[in-house]
Formats: structure tokens, sequence, C-alpha cells
């Protein structure tokens, strides 16, 4: 089983999947962490985000087995990340790496911005997970003081709109919801509350599959 899980900043789609997968005993790949360790190799090397050669290049270098994940989620590597995303051969080079994680027994659930679109077409159950920017920006400031970084709020709520508008424009693999997404608001849910309804949306589908 596939289950592909896209969405925007902080919509709650990195918890739900890893929750997911523990729920089912799927692999999980936060496929976010793949950019965000691409722009942290150029920023380390010294070159802007937007250096496209850098990205590339640091793009086919990359060792998935080896990340740090505290370090990749830094506002300065978030910011980057979605810098590095919008660069075609970028994503191209990724691309096989989380193709053949797709493929692992007994499944999988991937989340990021472009699963259900690019990566896994075929994905048996797909969600697009969303909420109010002003929910995602509190929740993403709770996650930052969480982690000791200073954040403020309309700071972030603005960064966090700009991704957004970054991630949905641009030419390759844009965030959109997949056709076949089913769509999950958690604006008012609770963590729990968008896990059980995640899994509502999962067991209703698998039943459908089963009875026709
Ligand atoms: O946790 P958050 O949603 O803030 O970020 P993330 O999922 O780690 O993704 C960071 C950036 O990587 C996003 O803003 C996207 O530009 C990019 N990304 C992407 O383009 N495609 C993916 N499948 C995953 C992330």
């Amino acid at each position: 089983m596939i289950i592909a899980i896209d969405g925007p900043a902080a919509s709650g789609k990195g918890t739900i999947a890893r929750r997911l997968a523990h729920k089912y005993g799927l692999h999980h790949l936060d496929t976010g962490l793949l950019y965000r360790a691409v722009a942290k190799a150029v920023l380390d090397a010294g070159f802007p985000p937007d250096d496209i050669g850098q990205a590339i290049a640091a793009a086919a270098a990359l060792d998935p087995e080896k990340f740090d994940e505290s370090a990749l989620k830094t506002q300065q590597i978030t910011e980057a990340a979605s810098v590095v995303a919008a660069i075609p051969q970028v994503r191209a080079a990724l691309m096989n790496y989380q193709r053949a994680f797709a493929q692992k027994p007994p499944g999988v659930v991937l989340d990021g911005r472009d699963i259900g679109t690019v990566i896994a077409p075929a994905a048996e159950v797909k969600l697009f997970v969303f909420a109010s920017p002003q929910v995602r920006a509190k929740r993403r400031v709770a996650e930052l003081k969480a982690r000791g970084e200073e954040a403020d709020e309309q700071a972030v709520l603005a960064d966090l709109v700009r991704r957004d508008e970054r991630d949905s424009r641009r030419a390759a693999a844009p965030l959109m919801p997949a056709p076949d997404a089913h769509l999950l608001d958690t604006t008012h849910l609770d963590i729990d509350a968008a896990l059980r309804a995640a899994v509502a949306i999962i067991e209703a589908v698998r039943t459908g599959r089963k009875r026709g």
C-alpha cells in the first residue's frame, strides 16, 4: 500500500504521515528533508540557494541515509529548501530515490508537495492536508519554540504564506491536490482528531476497494 500525503507548510501532514506509518506498519519518508538537505549543502558550501549549478550538484550527491533531521529544520533552511525545490533538475535528481522508496514492502507513507501528483500517482490513498494560514503559523511557532528557536508569529505567518505561494506557483511539480486526493482540513482538529479523520478516509477507501 502507498499512502501519499501532500499539503502546505505546517498543515499537520508530517505528523499524520508518521502516525499512519506507525499504525499500519509502513515505512515513512518525509520528502521535505531531501530538499532541506540539498539547501543545507548549498548554504554550507557558501552559495546562495538559487545557485542552480550548486543545487543540482548537491542533489546528485545527496545521501538520504545520513540526515541529521534537527539540523535541517531551521528557519533559514526551510526558506532555502523552497528555493532549491523550484529547480526542475533538483527535483529530477531526487525522483529515483523517492520512487524506489515507494516500492518498499509492505508499503509506505510519503509526505510532501508532489507525492500524489508526480512521485506516486498510482498511490492507493491520497490525502491533501491543509489548514488556515493563521492556525498553521501558530503550530509552526510552537514547533520552533520547542526546538529552542526564537519565533515571532507575524513573521512566521508572512514566511509561510510567501513559501506556499512559491511552492504553488512554480512550474515544476507545484503544490496542488491530485484530482483524486481526499481533502483533509485540520484547521479545527488537534493531532488526534486529524489522525482519526485520516484513518477514516483510508478505511473507507480500502472498504470501497474490497467491495468494488
Ligand atoms: O514542514 P514544512 O511543510 O514546512 O516543510 P517541508 O515539508 O519539509 O518542505 C520544505 C520545502 O521543500 C517546501 O516548502 C517545498 O518547497 C519543498 N518540497 C517540495 O517541493 N516537494 C516535496 N515533495 C517536499 C518538499
